[in-house]
Protein backbone atom coordinates (compact mmCIF):
# COMPACT_ATOMS: atom_id res chain seq x y z
CA UNK A 1 0.00 0.00 0.00
CA UNK A 2 1.66 3.35 -0.96
CA UNK A 3 1.40 5.86 1.47
CA UNK A 4 0.99 9.35 -0.41
CA UNK A 5 -0.09 12.55 -0.09
CA UNK A 6 -0.50 15.46 -1.68
CA UNK A 7 -0.08 19.28 -0.26
CA UNK A 8 0.52 21.54 -2.99
CA UNK A 9 0.49 19.39 -5.73
CA UNK A 10 4.14 17.91 -3.94
CA UNK A 11 4.36 14.66 -2.24
CA UNK A 12 5.01 14.86 1.42
CA UNK A 13 4.99 11.62 2.95
CA UNK A 14 5.60 8.31 2.06
CA UNK A 15 8.08 6.48 4.67
CA UNK A 16 10.01 4.55 2.90
CA UNK A 17 11.24 0.84 4.03
CA UNK A 18 14.87 -0.27 4.34
CA UNK A 19 15.50 -4.59 2.88
CA UNK A 20 19.05 -5.87 3.42
CA UNK A 21 19.68 -7.34 -0.21
CA UNK A 22 21.68 -10.39 1.34
CA UNK A 23 21.71 -13.70 2.37
CA UNK A 24 24.43 -13.72 5.01
CA UNK A 25 22.79 -13.92 8.55
CA UNK A 26 25.09 -12.50 10.80
CA UNK A 27 24.81 -9.38 8.11
CA UNK A 28 21.19 -9.61 8.69
CA UNK A 29 21.17 -10.15 12.24
CA UNK A 30 23.44 -6.92 12.51
CA UNK A 31 20.56 -4.90 10.39
CA UNK A 32 18.04 -6.01 12.40
CA UNK A 33 19.84 -5.23 15.89
CA UNK A 34 19.92 -1.15 14.76
CA UNK A 35 16.20 -1.20 14.62
CA UNK A 36 15.47 -0.19 11.25
CA UNK A 37 14.91 -3.21 9.16
CA UNK A 38 11.66 -3.53 7.69
CA UNK A 39 12.77 -7.10 5.67
CA UNK A 40 15.20 -8.90 3.47
CA UNK A 41 16.13 -9.81 -0.46
CA UNK A 42 17.45 -12.54 -1.42
CA UNK A 43 18.62 -14.16 -5.21
CA UNK A 44 20.01 -17.15 -6.27
CA UNK A 45 23.67 -15.61 -6.43
CA UNK A 46 23.39 -14.37 -2.83
CA UNK A 47 22.57 -17.82 -2.23
CA UNK A 48 25.27 -19.21 -3.67
CA UNK A 49 27.39 -16.58 -2.36
CA UNK A 50 26.61 -18.42 1.32
CA UNK A 51 27.17 -22.02 0.04
CA UNK A 52 23.66 -22.38 0.07
CA UNK A 53 23.49 -26.29 -1.67
CA UNK A 54 20.63 -28.60 -2.26
CA UNK A 55 16.74 -27.89 -1.75
CA UNK A 56 16.40 -28.79 2.17
CA UNK A 57 19.30 -26.04 2.59
CA UNK A 58 18.06 -23.31 0.60
CA UNK A 59 13.94 -24.22 2.37
CA UNK A 60 15.80 -24.19 5.58
CA UNK A 61 17.94 -21.18 5.06
CA UNK A 62 14.93 -18.93 3.99
CA UNK A 63 13.37 -20.62 7.48
CA UNK A 64 16.50 -19.38 9.00
CA UNK A 65 15.89 -15.76 7.95
CA UNK A 66 12.01 -15.27 8.95
CA UNK A 67 12.79 -15.96 11.92
CA UNK A 68 15.63 -13.43 12.65
CA UNK A 69 13.70 -10.65 11.16
CA UNK A 70 9.92 -9.70 11.46
CA UNK A 71 9.42 -8.64 7.70
CA UNK A 72 8.83 -9.56 4.49
CA UNK A 73 11.94 -11.99 3.07
CA UNK A 74 11.74 -12.22 -0.63
CA UNK A 75 12.69 -16.09 -1.81
CA UNK A 76 13.07 -16.26 -5.76
CA UNK A 77 11.73 -19.15 -8.28
CA UNK A 78 14.54 -20.37 -10.44
CA UNK A 79 11.68 -21.94 -12.94
CA UNK A 80 11.19 -19.94 -15.53
CA UNK A 81 7.42 -21.83 -17.00
CA UNK A 82 4.79 -20.70 -15.52
CA UNK A 83 3.73 -24.17 -14.33
CA UNK A 84 7.25 -24.45 -12.90
CA UNK A 85 7.08 -20.94 -10.86
CA UNK A 86 3.18 -21.84 -9.89
CA UNK A 87 4.77 -24.80 -7.74
CA UNK A 88 8.10 -23.35 -6.22
CA UNK A 89 6.27 -20.42 -5.58
CA UNK A 90 3.53 -22.17 -4.00
CA UNK A 91 6.12 -24.22 -1.44
CA UNK A 92 8.22 -21.22 -0.88
CA UNK A 93 4.69 -19.23 0.27
CA UNK A 94 3.93 -22.01 2.30
CA UNK A 95 7.30 -22.05 4.23
CA UNK A 96 6.35 -18.86 6.20
CA UNK A 97 3.97 -16.21 5.98
CA UNK A 98 6.33 -13.31 5.22
CA UNK A 99 8.08 -15.10 2.20
CA UNK A 100 7.26 -12.87 -0.58
CA UNK A 101 7.51 -14.79 -3.77
CA UNK A 102 10.10 -13.12 -6.42
CA UNK A 103 9.47 -13.73 -9.86
CA UNK A 104 11.07 -12.92 -12.68
CA UNK A 105 9.99 -10.44 -15.44
CA UNK A 106 9.29 -12.45 -18.44
CA UNK A 107 6.18 -13.39 -19.57
CA UNK A 108 5.27 -16.39 -17.94
CA UNK A 109 6.50 -14.19 -15.11
CA UNK A 110 3.43 -12.56 -15.29
CA UNK A 111 0.79 -14.91 -15.54
CA UNK A 112 2.72 -16.14 -12.38
CA UNK A 113 2.06 -13.22 -10.52
CA UNK A 114 -1.40 -12.79 -11.87
CA UNK A 115 -2.35 -16.21 -10.62
CA UNK A 116 -0.20 -15.69 -7.28
CA UNK A 117 -2.05 -11.94 -6.72
CA UNK A 118 -6.12 -14.01 -7.67
CA UNK A 119 -4.71 -16.12 -4.41
CA UNK A 120 -3.61 -13.77 -2.28
CA UNK A 121 0.01 -14.80 -2.62
CA UNK A 122 2.50 -11.73 -2.55
CA UNK A 123 5.26 -11.39 -5.06
CA UNK A 124 8.18 -9.46 -5.92
CA UNK A 125 8.70 -8.93 -9.82
CA UNK A 126 12.57 -9.13 -9.95
CA UNK A 127 15.04 -7.52 -12.98
CA UNK A 128 12.41 -4.82 -13.93
CA UNK A 129 14.31 -2.52 -16.01
CA UNK A 130 11.75 -0.06 -17.74
CA UNK A 131 9.02 1.55 -17.09
CA UNK A 132 6.65 -0.56 -19.13
CA UNK A 133 7.88 -3.88 -17.59
CA UNK A 134 6.99 -1.82 -14.13
CA UNK A 135 3.51 -1.00 -15.58
CA UNK A 136 2.73 -4.93 -16.75
CA UNK A 137 3.94 -6.04 -13.31
CA UNK A 138 1.67 -3.44 -11.70
CA UNK A 139 -1.36 -4.36 -13.68
CA UNK A 140 -0.88 -8.34 -12.45
CA UNK A 141 -0.91 -7.56 -9.17
CA UNK A 142 2.49 -7.50 -7.98
CA UNK A 143 2.91 -6.63 -4.84
CA UNK A 144 5.99 -5.27 -5.38
CA UNK A 145 8.61 -3.99 -8.66
CA UNK A 146 12.09 -4.30 -8.21
CA UNK A 147 13.69 -1.81 -10.37
CA UNK A 148 17.50 -2.38 -10.63
CA UNK A 149 19.29 0.83 -9.97
CA UNK A 150 23.37 -0.26 -9.86
CA UNK A 151 22.87 -2.82 -13.08
CA UNK A 152 21.15 0.40 -15.54
CA UNK A 153 24.18 3.09 -13.88
CA UNK A 154 26.66 0.57 -14.88
CA UNK A 155 25.85 0.44 -18.50
CA UNK A 156 25.02 4.10 -18.85
CA UNK A 157 21.63 4.55 -18.13
CA UNK A 158 20.49 6.33 -15.30
CA UNK A 159 18.78 4.32 -12.71
CA UNK A 160 17.64 6.52 -10.21
CA UNK A 161 15.34 8.30 -13.28
CA UNK A 162 13.63 4.83 -13.51
CA UNK A 163 12.77 4.92 -9.86
CA UNK A 164 11.39 8.37 -10.35
CA UNK A 165 9.44 7.99 -13.86
CA UNK A 166 8.04 4.35 -12.09
CA UNK A 167 7.03 6.66 -9.00
CA UNK A 168 5.36 9.39 -11.02
CA UNK A 169 3.41 6.45 -13.36
CA UNK A 170 2.07 4.26 -9.88
CA UNK A 171 1.28 8.26 -7.85
CA UNK A 172 -1.03 9.38 -11.52
CA UNK A 173 -2.05 6.01 -11.92
CA UNK A 174 -2.97 4.80 -8.35
CA UNK A 175 -1.18 1.65 -8.39
CA UNK A 176 -0.90 -0.25 -5.29
CA UNK A 177 2.41 -2.25 -6.08
CA UNK A 178 5.29 -0.74 -3.76
CA UNK A 179 8.36 0.55 -5.49
CA UNK A 180 11.77 -1.48 -4.63
CA UNK A 181 14.62 0.15 -5.58
CA UNK A 182 17.19 -2.43 -5.77
CA UNK A 183 20.96 -3.05 -6.82
CA UNK A 184 21.70 -0.16 -4.44
CA UNK A 185 25.75 -0.37 -4.94
CA UNK A 186 26.59 3.03 -2.61
CA UNK A 187 24.55 5.88 0.18
CA UNK A 188 23.87 8.08 -2.75
CA UNK A 189 21.54 5.47 -4.37
CA UNK A 190 19.68 5.18 -1.08
CA UNK A 191 18.78 9.12 -0.63
CA UNK A 192 18.01 9.41 -4.22
CA UNK A 193 15.63 6.70 -4.13
CA UNK A 194 14.20 8.53 -0.91
CA UNK A 195 14.19 11.99 -3.17
CA UNK A 196 12.42 9.93 -6.01
CA UNK A 197 9.92 8.20 -4.50
CA UNK A 198 10.99 4.78 -4.05
CA UNK A 199 8.65 2.89 -0.95
CA UNK A 200 11.55 0.74 -0.09
CA UNK A 201 15.13 0.18 -0.85
CA UNK A 202 16.93 -2.78 -0.66
CA UNK A 203 20.67 -3.08 -0.15
CA UNK A 204 23.76 -4.40 1.10
CA UNK A 205 24.78 -3.97 4.98
CA UNK A 206 27.56 -1.47 3.48
CA UNK A 207 25.43 1.08 2.33
CA UNK A 208 23.17 1.50 4.91
CA UNK A 209 26.10 2.13 7.40
CA UNK A 210 27.88 3.84 5.18
CA UNK A 211 25.02 6.43 5.91
CA UNK A 212 26.13 7.04 9.36
CA UNK A 213 29.30 8.74 8.42
CA UNK A 214 30.57 11.96 8.38
CA UNK A 215 33.80 13.74 9.31
CA UNK A 216 31.86 16.45 10.93
CA UNK A 217 30.28 13.84 13.77
CA UNK A 218 33.24 12.42 14.21
CA UNK A 219 35.10 15.72 15.42
CA UNK A 220 32.38 17.41 17.00
CA UNK A 221 31.84 14.05 19.15
CA UNK A 222 35.53 14.10 20.03
CA UNK A 223 34.85 17.67 20.63
CA UNK A 224 32.63 17.48 23.11
CA UNK A 225 34.14 14.24 24.50
CA UNK A 226 37.24 16.29 25.29
CA UNK A 227 35.19 19.07 26.82
CA UNK A 228 33.17 16.98 28.89
CA UNK A 229 36.61 15.70 30.30
CA UNK A 230 37.81 18.68 31.38
CA UNK A 231 34.91 19.50 33.09
CA UNK A 232 35.71 16.66 35.34
CA UNK A 233 39.60 16.44 35.40
C1 LIG B 1 17.45 -7.66 -5.14
O1 LIG B 1 16.33 -8.05 -5.03
C2 LIG B 1 18.29 -7.86 -6.32
O2 LIG B 1 18.37 -9.21 -6.66
C3 LIG B 1 19.63 -7.28 -6.05
O3 LIG B 1 19.46 -6.00 -5.47
C4 LIG B 1 20.56 -7.23 -7.23
O4 LIG B 1 21.71 -6.50 -6.88
P1 LIG B 1 23.07 -6.53 -7.72
O5 LIG B 1 22.82 -5.82 -9.02
O6 LIG B 1 24.05 -5.81 -6.87
O7 LIG B 1 23.40 -7.98 -7.94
Amino acid sequence: MRFIYFICGSKTQNNMKFFIDTANLAQIKEANDLGILDGVTTNPSLMAKEGIKGDAAVMQHYKDICELVDGDVSAEVIATDFNGMVKEGEILAALHKNIVVKIPMIKDGIKAIKYFSNKGIRTNCTLVFSAGQAILAAKAGASYISPFVGRLDDIGFDGMELIAQISHIFTVQGYETEILAASIRNPIHIIKSAEAGADIITSPLASILALLNHPLTDKGLEQFLADHKKLNA
